[in-house]
């Protein structure tokens, strides 16, 4: 018997592609009695316990009662260093950015504070499910040294980058086009590519850098293979106004980032809120990816984001939290609001859109599908137990549902932090709830 191989039971649900594209019957799998087989850090095989039990031979099997297993959720869009100012009260997007995020991220010039911080916030992931996450660190490079140290000692896979940032901002904040250029490609030489980590060049949004700036920011996007591109969009209308005085010459927000050459595949923009039809073609037609992040847009009063539009110009669209904005780390609670969201444009999001989107389809938006985002033989073994029992009010709920896809609903509505029983990585246990 090889001790690498472990088989987990319970319900099990996984997404196989995009409901928008092959309807909702055919975009998941789901095992109400299932068997999840994993070997040495991958997923080995996945189906109904009936027909898996059989061919163990002998495997530890671990089984979990009134549990679901899913593949772990995956964040399009987050920022490290906003864990400690997550809900500050009363600003829209220009002046909650001057009153309370650029003096917290001002701490990270320290190492051993961004450290800290990071492990505050792996911490927080893992204790909401989420194994990956595309994300912000703050204008300092050891800012990013410090989270991936983090990530490496627990073998996450991780996206992240050092954010670039040479105008509009204070001083104590800003680099320069050069510096942020040769910083970023350190980073990029020490991390991209180890282990599970991958480097994302990280303009903040376009008011805060110079056309230099951002010109080799695009350079040095196109510079390494499979680097990310990650910044904001059209996220607020006062924003919005602001880009154009700045970039009279552009024809609207996407097209600064166009003529920088910082859109293309692996590129992800976070809100997207705004868009013109031309500018959600021009994304589609590029591959690349907006990340819909529905607590942040509610917080901030950005705006209601509209996932149909992006479906109809087959735009790649991930879940961000967006944290310190957002205000929840859990995907579950971003699925919460983004039903709202929909609600309010009389429109629908079905649970298993929903749950596309925090997991296959957020690794689709990252180019990471042939890693995660399901249970396919080979992928990371990176999945979560979900628990039907989380509170009494979920148990009491959970027993009143007559089909799975209403257990699935109530569990995006309900669901938050506690209904996370156990969080693994690459098939190790990371966080177990106590
Ligand atoms: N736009 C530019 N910077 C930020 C940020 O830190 N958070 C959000 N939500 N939007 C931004
Ligand atoms: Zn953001």
């Amino acid at each position: 018997m090889n001790q690498s191989v472990k088989a987990y039971r319970a319900a099990i649900l996984h997404s196989i592609a995009d409901p928008a594209v092959v309807g909702v019957e055919q975009s998941y799998e789901y095992f109400e009695d299932g068997v999840l087989v994993i070997d040495n850090g991958q997923v080995a095989k996945v189906g109904p316990a009936e027909q898996v039990l059989a061919t163990l031979n002998g495997v530890e099997v671990i089984e979990y009662s009134n549990a679901l297993i899913t593949p772990g959720f995956i964040d399009t869009h987050i920022h490290y260093p906003q864990s400690g100012m997550i809900a500050s009260y009363g600003e829209q997007l220009l002046d909650w950015l001057n009153t309370y995020t650029f003096p917290t991220e001002q701490q990270f010039s320290d190492k051993a504070h961004a450290s800290d911080v990071a492990g505050i916030f792996l911490k927080e992931l893992l204790r909401n499910g989420t194994t990956t996450a595309l994300v912000f660190g703050s204008v300092h490079k050891q800012s990013v040294d410090a989270f991936f140290e983090a990530c490496e000692s627990l073998n996450l896979r991780m996206i992240a980058g050092k954010v670039l940032m040479d105008r509009n901002a204070p001083d104590y904040l800003t680099d320069t086009p050069e510096s942020g250029y040769a910083d970023s490609k350190e980073l990029i030489q020490r991390w991209h590519g180890k282990g599970r980590l991958h480097y994302a060049v990280t303009p903040r949004f376009a008011p805060t850098s110079t056309p230099e700036q951002l010109a080799l920011a695009g350079k040095l996007y196109q510079e390494f293979p499979d680097l990310y591109m990650h910044t904001h969009l059209s996220e607020n209308l006062k924003e919005i106004e602001w880009v154009k005085a700045l970039f009279p010459e552009r024809s609207g927000y996407l097209d600064v980032y166009d003529h920088y050459q910082l859109i293309g595949p692996r590129s992800v923009f976070a809100h997207g809120v705004h868009l013109c039809d031309d500018e959600c073609q021009r994304l589609a037609e590029t591959g690349s990816a907006v990340a819909f992040c529905p607590t942040s847009n509610l917080f901030l009063g950005s705006g209601l984001f509209d996932l149909n539009k992006m479906e109809q110009h087959k735009v790649r669209v991930g879940l961000g939290t967006d944290v310190g904005a957002g205000t929840s780390f859990s995907q579950l609670q971003s699925l919460n609001e983004a039903y709202k969201i929909m609600q309010l444009q009389g429109k629908k999001l079905d649970p298993f859109k929903s749950f596309y989107l925090a997991t296959l389809g957020g690794a689709n938006a990252l180019y990471l599908d042939d890693k995660i985002g399901n249970f396919s033989t080979g992928k990371d073994a990176d999945f979560v137990v979900l628990d039907y029992n989380s509170t009494p009010l979920m148990s009491y709920r959970m027993q009143q549902a007559k089909s799975f896809e209403e257990k699935l609903f109530a569990l995006t509505m309900l669901g938050d932090d506690r209904s996370v029983k156990e969080t693994f990585a690459a098939g190790v246990s990371v966080h177990r709830r106590g």
